[in-house]
């Protein structure tokens, strides 16, 4: 089994549904994957850079995990890219750390897929870093509709299609 680091970038997932059930799933089905819990390791925003550099090197598959938050990645992963992608680590001349490394993008949307013309043109800037980086971008797993204002009526019908999401990523990992 390849080496797998599976970022949520969730930033507060005591207060989720979907993020929460996915990384539940992944964290049985696939218990020699390191899961690393942002919002838990880092409530206060102060990411150490080398404890999260040493895991991305051990990592043949790294997996973002995460809720669409204003058609982006929420602040805290979006942070933790900005600090711990530095030059001379995972791009520039000397940067190769990451060379060769596989990254998944595993999100969910509040919106319906109707809303979304294509999901993957907001995924660009994480497919132009990974270029930049020499990784290797093998393709999202999405699911739509999640949103936390249905969370109350329709939770079982979210934690179903989070058990769904699980299945598609696994797939996904396994034909890496
Ligand atoms: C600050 C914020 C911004 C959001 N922006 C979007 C958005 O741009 N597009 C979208 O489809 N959903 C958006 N949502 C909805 C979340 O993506 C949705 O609630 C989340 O995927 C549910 O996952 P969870 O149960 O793990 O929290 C936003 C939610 C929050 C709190």
């Amino acid at each position: 089994m390849k080496n797998i680091l599976i970022v949520s970038g969730h930033t507060n997932l005591n207060n989720s549904v979907a993020n929460k059930k996915i990384l539940e799933e992944l964290r049985k089905r696939l218990p020699n994957a390191e899961i690393d819990y942002l919002d838990k390791l880092y409530p206060d925003y102060r990411i150490s850079v080398e404890k999260e550099q040493e895991k991305l090197l051990k990592a043949e598959i790294i997996v973002f995990q995460y809720p669409v938050f204003w058609y982006s990645m929420p602040s805290l992963l979006e942070k933790w890219m900005e600090e711990v992608f530095q030059h001379g680590f995972s791009h520039g001349s000397t940067g190769d750390k990451l060379k060769n490394k596989k990254i998944i993008v595993s999100l969910t949307t509040g919106a319906p897929k109707e809303a979304y013309n294509n999901i993957d043109d907001f995924l660009n800037p994480i497919k132009a870093s990974a270029k930049l980086c020499q990784m290797e971008y093998i393709g999202s797993v999405v699911t739509y509709g999640v949103s936390y204002q249905i969370r109350n009526d329709k939770g079982k019908e979210i934690e179903e299609k989070a058990i769904n999401h699980a299945d598609r990523l696994i797939e996904m990992i396994n034909n890496v």
